[in-house]
């Protein structure tokens, strides 16, 4: 039988995502929520893990004494509680080569637009501004180039010509909520194949 994984989410902020993701698989015998990491003491959704009783840990890159320490803190943490997957939700941090090489094919991400179009910061404004009228979410693997790896799932809303950046990030977040899940799901019931940057899914 799979062994069921386990799973850290690392967040920066309120943690709406890392909190659907608990709340829609808490269920499931095969995702163990370990561990909540955040790169900032004061995020809302510290508090949120706590309540689903999920252990926090929260440091920044300033309390050491390089990039490189920081890393090692990080990759130390993971193994300690010998992580098989980390969910990037709302982490508003580049996840350095030593990290990702540490882990390969075992963080991936939630962004909310249709990559590759709007990587990057303030992505809903963007696609506003440039007047897409389709936006959306995706969930990837990452890799070292920002906003860029194996696309596992994505989502498309409509965007109609009175959508605020408010509305649109709403609508946007609301699928995020789903899809976010259904990839964690996928992942952790041995779903997913990386051939040639194509992630092929099988169906649970
Ligand atoms: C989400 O919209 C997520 O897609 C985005 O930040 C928000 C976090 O909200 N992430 C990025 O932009 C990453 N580049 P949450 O903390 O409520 O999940």
């Amino acid at each position: 039988m799979t062994k069921a994984k386990n799973v850290a989410i690392f967040i920066s902020g309120r943690g709406s995502n890392m909190e659907a993701l608990m709340h829609n698989c808490k269920d499931d015998p095969l995702i163990n929520f370990c561990l909540v990491f955040s790169n900032n003491a004061s995020a809302q959704g510290l508090e949120i893990a706590q309540n689903f009783g999920v252990e926090t840990k929260a440091f920044n890159k300033k309390e050491f004494e390089s990039a490189d320490a920081f890393d090692d803190a990080i990759i130390a943490l993971l193994r300690e509680k010998e992580i098989d997957l980390v969910c990037l939700a709302g982490y508003m941090a580049i996840v350095s080569a030593k990290v990702i090489h540490a882990f390969p094919n075992k963080i991936i991400n939630i962004h909310p637009s249709l990559l590759p179009s709007f990587p990057g910061l303030n992505v809903q404004q963007k696609a506003i501004d440039y007047g897409v009228k389709v936006a959306g979410c995706t969930v990837h693997f990452i890799d070292e180039k920002v906003d860029h790896g194996p696309i596992i799932t994505q989502k498309s809303v409509e965007v109609n010509h009175n959508d605020t950046q408010e509305t649109l990030t709403e609508k946007i977040l609301v699928q995020e909520h789903k899809i976010y899940s259904e990839a964690l799901k996928l992942f952790c019931h041995d779903k997913l194949e990386i051939i040639d940057r194509i992630v092929h899914v099988n169906n649970i």
